[in-house]
């Protein structure tokens, strides 16, 4: 088997939906056949809680992955046919031990580094920039930025990929920005449309043409430990991850 892509759902604001998008991508391109592990990479564990697995109550995680005490293959979880490497808030830890780890910010990439029976490993970021997310973009080799059609979000851009293109000095020099994702977007709000607009002048085709719609089953699927297409597999919801996933799998084509 070939070494599977690696992509991180990254953008430093918080809320924007990083996490909705990692599990709903997954389990979007789950569906179109692909083999996919997801990594939670967030000690706030949304993406765990998101799929019904009691964070608070595990004991084999990427924390105890990336301490050496247990193997990557021993801690991953199953659902539906995803594999996920779950997270809970002893992940935290790691910022404020980066001494422990004697990989530093190369210590995911040398946990990741065997899988082979994987396309695609999917990392959800935290919302900051630190030891965490940089270890996470180290071994990523494309980012996609969730990014939700509002005012400050031009703004923020610039930020963030200033950010980004430091890590790639330092640390990857193969990591690229390769997606831009509408997230919650109402197409009836004039803004929305007039910022997409601009995105799409400023960053060009990285902007999918897929936009997330704002869409309350996004929202209400993870209280029931499902992804979007379990929960509602009728809706815009699904429908757009659906459209997003065809575009990711033609792009890497
Ligand atoms: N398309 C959508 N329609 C409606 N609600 C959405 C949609 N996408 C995300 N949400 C909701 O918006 C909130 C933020 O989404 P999400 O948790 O995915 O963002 P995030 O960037 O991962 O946040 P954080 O920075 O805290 O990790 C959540 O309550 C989520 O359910
Ligand atoms: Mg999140």
């Amino acid at each position: 088997m070939k070494k599977p892509k690696i992509l991180a759902l990254f953008n430093q604001k918080g809320g924007v939906g990083k996490t909705s998008c990692a599990l709903n991508i997954a389990a979007g391109l789950t569906l179109l056949g692909r083999e996919v592990l997801l990594v939670d990479f967030d000690p706030q564990a949304h993406l765990t809680y998101s799929l019904g697995i009691a964070a608070h109550d595990l004991e084999k995680t990427v924390y105890s992955v990336l301490k050496g005490e247990t193997g990557l293959a021993a801690t991953i979880l199953e659902h539906n046919g995803i594999s996920v490497l779950p997270a809970n808030l002893d992940l935290s830890e790691i910022e404020s031990e980066p001494a422990a780890f004697p990989d530093g910010e190369f210590t995911l990439k040398n946990k990741l580094a065997d899988v082979r029976d994987k396309e695609y490993i999917i990392i959800d970021c935290p919302p900051a920039a630190g030891f965490l997310t940089i270890n996470a973009l180290a071994c990523s080799r494309e980012i996609y930025i969730p990014l939700q059609m509002e005012f400050l979000a031009l703004k923020g851009m610039s930020r963030l990929i200033s950010r980004i293109e430091q890590v790639k000095e330092r640390y990857n020099s193969e990591l690229k920005i390769s997606g831009i994702i509408a997230t919650r977007f109402d197409s009836r709000k004039r803004l929305n449309n007039a910022i997409m607009e601009k995105i799409g002048e400023r960053f060009g085709k990285i902007l999918f043409s897929t936009v997330i719609r704002e869409n309350i089953a996004v929202a209400e699927a993870p209280s029931f430990g499902q992804t979007i297409f379990e929960y509602a597999p009728r809706s815009h919801g699904a429908e757009d991850f659906s459209g997003l996933c065809q575009e990711i799998i033609k792009r890497h084509e």
